[in-house]
């Protein structure tokens, strides 16, 4: 039997038929992508050690020329100012850039962008306030993850509105022409520069003037890793709340749960995170010499996409892994990732998710899908899996 499509509308809406049966059938192999082949590894324990072998490089240098004609990686993977980051590097600058961003992710911050994610929350959600029907991932889902990370970069209120229209065109970088996403990245990519130039002369409380400071860090490096910042800790999170909610709303003895013992909300989380979660394959990985996975052997530069959301469905891993079953016992998720680029945004991506769903719950208790689940449209991306809208009638207490 053929290996079932793996894009187009009817994948986006549902990709797990097709992973179930790559997971049985072929779970290591090499699918076709627009203008190239690559490996794709859907079961759980290739994942796992796919995820973190050392033979596996992420620089994109490193990719086929195949790989790199068809330009899969975006024209953002080729610019030193914006690709010069721990999420595209390897030993030994990995390491390095990897542990300057720890650094600045102190419990101390952490706990005040809790503050700031339950103050951005409260507000987005009383602009809600008297309306019957409103779009979770427009009102809620997308605006709440970029004014967090603005905070941790220290963007200037004044700019925060030209950083979220190029982030917004960015993110919706499958569904936007190349060059509408160009023009956005060299405005993005001056912006950065610009910021970064700003904390040297006019220091702030945040992450980039930390890093400013640093003597072993380059300027590239330095904009790079506010893109990636930004990039990754935006779309991601959006994901989390449209898909998390829509998981939940579709089922309802699990929201009762939540609703009657909000202690219950990190394990709804996690599982939101593991039944649906926001990325679909990590991001491209090159073997820098022959590697065999699942016993198929994969050869210098040939690109790799390892499956989360497979991985993440595999009953080897899972027991009854298509329901959603909060409270799970066994062996973790993948939705972060694991290894040497496991999520470095975890804790916050979590607080995020809680803040905000835990929020929505409190403030509407009789909350309802006004759409057919079926209807519901996703991204057309090959890393990840977001909702373009959800609509929920409010039902507000009278
Ligand atoms: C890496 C998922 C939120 C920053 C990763 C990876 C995954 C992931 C799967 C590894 C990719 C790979 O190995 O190819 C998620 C999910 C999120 C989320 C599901 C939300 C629910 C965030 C947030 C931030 C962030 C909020 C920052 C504020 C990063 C960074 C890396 C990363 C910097 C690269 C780490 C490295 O290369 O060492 N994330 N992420 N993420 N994430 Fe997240």
């Amino acid at each position: 039997m053929a290996i079932p499509p793996m894009f187009g509308p009817a994948f986006d809406a549902d990709p797990y038929p097709a992973y179930d049966w790559l997971r049985r059938n072929a779970p290591v192999t090499r699918v076709p992508l627009p203008g190239c082949e690559a490996w794709l590894v859907t079961r759980y324990e290739d994942a796992a050690v796919a995820l973190s072998h050392p033979a596996l490089a992420k620089d994109p240098e490193r990719g086929s020329p195949e790989w790199r004609a068809a330009s899969l990686g975006l024209p953002l993977d080729h610019r030193p100012s914006l690709a010069r980051h721990m999420l595209n590097a390897d030993q030994p600058d990995h390491p390095r850039l990897r542990r300057l961003v720890s650094a600045a992710f102190t419990p101390r911050r952490i706990a005040g962008l809790r503050e700031r994610t339950q103050e951005v929350t409260e507000t987005l959600l009383a602009a809600m306030a008297g309306k019957d029907e409103v779009d979770l991932v427009t009102d809620l889902a997308y605006p709440l993850p970029i004014a967090i990370i603005c905070d941790l970069l220290g963007v200037p209120e004044a700019d925060r509105a030209t950083f979220h229209h190029h982030a917004s065109v960015i993110d919706s970088a499958a569904a936007s022409a190349v060059e509408e996403i160009t023009k956005a990245t060299d405005a993005l990519e001056l912006f950065l520069a610009d910021l970064v130039a700003g904390k040297r002369t006019h220091p702030g409380d945040d992450l980039l003037t930390e890093l400013v400071r640093r003597p072993d860090i380059t300027p590239d490096e330095l904009t790079s890793t506010a893109f990636l910042l930004l990039i990754a800790g935006h779309e991601t999170t959006v994901a989390l709340i449209g898909n998390g909610l829509l998981a939940l709303l579709r089922h309802p003895e699990q929201l009762a749960a939540v609703r009657a013992d909000p202690d219950l909300l990190p394990d709804v989380i996690d599982e939101m995170l593991r039944y649906d979660g926001p990325v679909r394959n990590a991001t491209w990985r090159f073997p820098t010499e022959p590697v065999v996975i699942g016993g198929q052997e994969m050869l210098p530069g040939e690109p790799i996409l390892i499956s989360l959301l497979a991985a993440n469905r595999d009953p080897a891993a899972f027991p009854d892994p298509d329901a959603f079953t909060p409270g799970r016992i066994g062996v973790p998720h993948l939705a972060f990732g694991r290894g040497p680029h496991y999520c470095i945004g975890a804790a916050l991506a979590k607080i995020e998710g809680e803040v905000a769903i835990g929020s929505l719950l409190r403030r509407y208790p009789d909350l309802a899908l006004a759409t057919d689940p079926d209807q519901l449209t996703w991204w057309p991306s090959a890393i990840m899996r977001g909702l373009f809208s959800l609509p929920v009638r409010l039902n507000e207490p009278k």
